[in-house]
């Protein structure tokens, strides 16, 4: 499986190229599929691609879905939900329906939530074998997990369940998609940014460690893309790796 890396000198050069890459994949899948399902990263760093995503009214807004790749499982209200966080940047579109994310049930117990979350997606996937993401966007923390898929944690194991909570001491309890669900999409693109981020990215390039050690070399699309977009400081000990 072939891996692609683009550096950018910033996050907003970063952020403007994941856009663009973003609108190809709506409109490739609605054009074949009539669809676009996305699966969203949590975190900081897609904040700058979601703001210029909520003024492209250019995209598929009416034929697509968004679903989050993992959520904490907290009050909407909640600054650490990401649900909390896509909604407050989407909503000042008035050409953006309410209805296009797919939030976690966090009211719920984790895994409970994580049990009903994956219900919607079977429903929506026809119950497929896997979901079928047509994008997914990943973050990468300085630990090297991705989504809430962290080092050494049971959910690293999950090889049928699509959704499945984590419950790290003492953090909120999380809800991920599996590696399953991650790596039967069409497309992932990691969006990467800043000084901390360096060893991590540095140890899923150059493969040290484990997949347990470092999760995000877990993600390994079985028949789909692997993209990295990376800003300078997040790729500085990649230059001659
Ligand atoms: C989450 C994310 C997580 C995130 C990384 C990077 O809910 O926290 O999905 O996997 O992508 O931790 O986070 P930052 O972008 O904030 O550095």
């Amino acid at each position: 499986m072939s891996r692609v890396l683009r550096v950018f000198d910033d996050l907003g050069e970063l952020s403007r190229a994941a856009l663009r890459e973003l609108m190809q994949h709506a409109e490739d899948s609605v054009r074949v599929r009539g669809r676009f399902t996305l699966a969203l990263a949590g975190g900081n760093t897609p904040r700058a691609l979601y703001a210029l995503l909520a003024r492209e009214q250019a995209f598929p807004w009416q034929k697509s879905e968004l679903w989050l790749g993992d959520e904490r499982v907290v009050p909407l209200a909640d600054p650490a939900s990401n649900a909390g966080m896509v909604r407050a940047l989407l909503q000042e579109s008035p050409f953006i329906p309410d209805t296009v994310l797919e939030p976690v049930r966090t009211e719920l117990a984790p895994e409970q939530a994580a049990s009903e979350y994956e219900a919607r997606l079977r429903q929506r996937f026809a119950h497929a074998a896997l979901p079928r993401f047509d994008l997914a966007l990943l973050g990468l923390g300085s630990d090297g997990h991705t989504a809430s898929l962290f080092p050494h944690a049971p959910a690293l194991e999950e090889k049928s369940a699509w959704a499945t909570s984590h419950r790290p001491p003492p953090a909120p309890a999380r809800i991920t998609l599996t590696y399953p669900a991650l790596n039967n999409a069409r497309h992932v693109l990691f969006l990467v940014a800043g000084e901390d981020k360096a060893e991590a990215l540095r140890r899923v390039f150059v493969d040290q460690g484990s997949v347990k050690d470092v999760p995000a070399r877990g993600i390994a699309p079985t028949h789909g893309t692997l993209a990295f977009f990376a800003d300078r400081a997040a790729a500085g000990e990649l230059r001659g790796a």
